[in-house]
């Protein structure tokens, strides 16, 4: 044995880089599928190769099932840019496809629930091509069940809100998540991102003159910025040149009535865009 070999088999590590020990272990457990007696030479190293030590449960994870090892799921980086493959199909799909994509979506955890509580996404109302398209966070129960966006008391708000600038009929209502978070918490970031791609194909076909951003998630992943609703409300932003209006979600005004009345500026800026928009 040379000198490194040595120091290796002092180190309880054997030539194919994994401690001995585990091995044992692992060889213990379920013996690896010994591969067919071949005569033929090991096939030679590519020049400049040098071997990486990996955790034994990493090389060994292909040929053993212990349960012991099973490796942790992949999960993507929350901040991945999500220019996938997956959102480039997504990007090119028609209305239909795109319902049904929704429909049978688990691309994250949130449809574990969805399936067991035989749930369904909630996709969104409303015309196409309308005059403003609604953006929100996420459905709550009653919303999944009737598969209707902002009802209740702070639907009812916003239909007043939308009212009042005479603006109730032509309205997209949508989320940025499409299925309801357990107890109403805050979308997850990873969820977001699996969903986004849904939303930005929804707005791509739905053409609307206005959108208006009442959710934090929905204007983060559209405007890619951390800024809070009260950084960004007083200004007119653009996505794909469509203007973008930020707001205040309504169930955030039932909770805080002061802000109703930056609220109402905020919906004066809506009708502005729509009409300029008409001229
Ligand atoms: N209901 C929704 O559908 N979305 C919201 O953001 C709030 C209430």
């Amino acid at each position: 044995m040379n000198r490194r070999a040595l120091i290796l088999d002092e180190l309880g590590l054997s030539p194919v880089w994994i401690r001995k020990d585990i091995l044992a272990e692992l060889q213990a457990a379920e013996p690896a599928p010994i591969p067919p007696a071949s005569n033929a030479a090991p096939a030679p190293r590519p020049q400049g190769f040098s071997p990486v030590v990996v955790a034994a449960h990493q090389a060994l994870a292909p040929l053993v099932s212990s349960p012991k090892f099973t490796p942790p799921p992949v999960i993507a980086p929350a901040n991945q840019p999500v220019e996938d493959e997956r959102s480039k199909h997504i990007s090119i799909m028609s209305w239909e496809e795109l319902r049904n994509a929704v429909s049978s979506c688990t691309a994250c955890a949130l449809c574990q629930s969805r399936q067991k509580n035989s749930e369904q996404p909630v996709f969104g109302t409303g015309p196409m091509q309308p005059n403003i398209m609604v953006l929100g966070e996420a459905p709550d129960s009653d919303e999944e069940a009737q598969q209707t966006p902002f009802l209740g008391e702070a639907g009812r708000l916003l239909d007043n809100m939308l009212a009042a600038i005479g603006e109730e009929q032509q309205v997209y209502k949508a989320n940025i998540i499409k299925c309801r978070t357990p107890n109403k918490r805050n979308p997850q970031a990873a969820e977001v991102l699996q969903c986004a791609p849904f939303l930005k194909r929804q707005i791509e076909l739905l053409q609307p003159k206005s959108l208006f951003v009442v959710g934090r998630f929905a204007l983060k992943t559209l405007l890619e910025t951390d800024e809070p609703v009260s950084a960004l409300r007083e200004n007119l932003h653009h996505y794909k040149q469509i203007p973008l209006i930020v707001s205040y979600n309504p169930s955030y005004l039932l909770r805080n009535l002061p802000d109703k009345s930056r609220a109402w500026h905020d919906l004066l800026r809506l009708k502005a865009s729509i009409n300029k928009h008409s001229l």
